[in-house]
Parts: C-alpha cells; sequence; structure tokens
C-alpha cells in the first residue's frame, strides 16, 4: 500500500500570534501528535509572520488558511477532521 500524504500543519511563529495563541497550541498539538501516534501522518511547522497579526492567530492545516482560533481542541478537531477527509479520498496512485 503506498504511504499516505503527510498533513502540513503551520502555525504562525510571529510574535503576536505565538502570544495569542499559538504557544500554547505548539505544545497541545505536539502532545496530540505523540499521544495518537500521528507522527507520520501530520508535519507540524511554523511560518512566519504573515502580516496579518490583528486578526491572529493564524495557521494553515493542509494549505487551507485559519484564524482567530485561540482553542487549541479547535485547531485538534480541525486537524482531524482534515484527516478523516484525507483518508476517505480515493487513493489514486
Ligand atoms: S504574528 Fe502571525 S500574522 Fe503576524
Amino acid at each position: 500500500m503506498a504511504e499516505k500524504e503527510k498533513l502540513q500543519v503551520e502555525l504562525c511563529m510571529g510574535s503576536s500570534c505565538f502570544a495569542r495563541g499559538n504557544s500554547a497550541a505548539l505544545s497541545d498539538l505536539e502532545a496530540y501528535i505523540n499521544e495518537n501516534g500521528l507522527e507520520d501522518r501530520v508535519e507540524l511547522g511554523g511560518h512566519l509572520c504573515l502580516g496579518k497579526c490583528n486578526t491572529g492567530p493564524h495557521m494553515r492545516v493542509g494549505g487551507k488558511e485559519y484564524s482567530g482560533i485561540m482553542d487549541p481542541a479547535c485547531i485538534i478537531d480541525i486537524i482531524a477532521k482534515t484527516l478523516e477527509e484525507m483518508d476517505a479520498e480515493p487513493d489514486l496512485h
């Protein structure tokens, strides 16, 4: 079976987004990935300030941008749903 594509999750690491929630989100997401054995499914990374600090914190999940999510549980929900959608897609490789 072909290896599944990894879901790219990027948190804005600019000082504003980091202070507004992405610092807590980063540690919660690392714990979520480790506790659920998702190291092979999720690639956690960061990106620089997008210049949209006033609507942050910002993040991208699978290339889709999300803003203003302060609760790490909501981010985890988005990741879980996106992984479900990826699993439901037919494997065309
Ligand atoms: S710090 Fe995230 S958009 Fe500026």
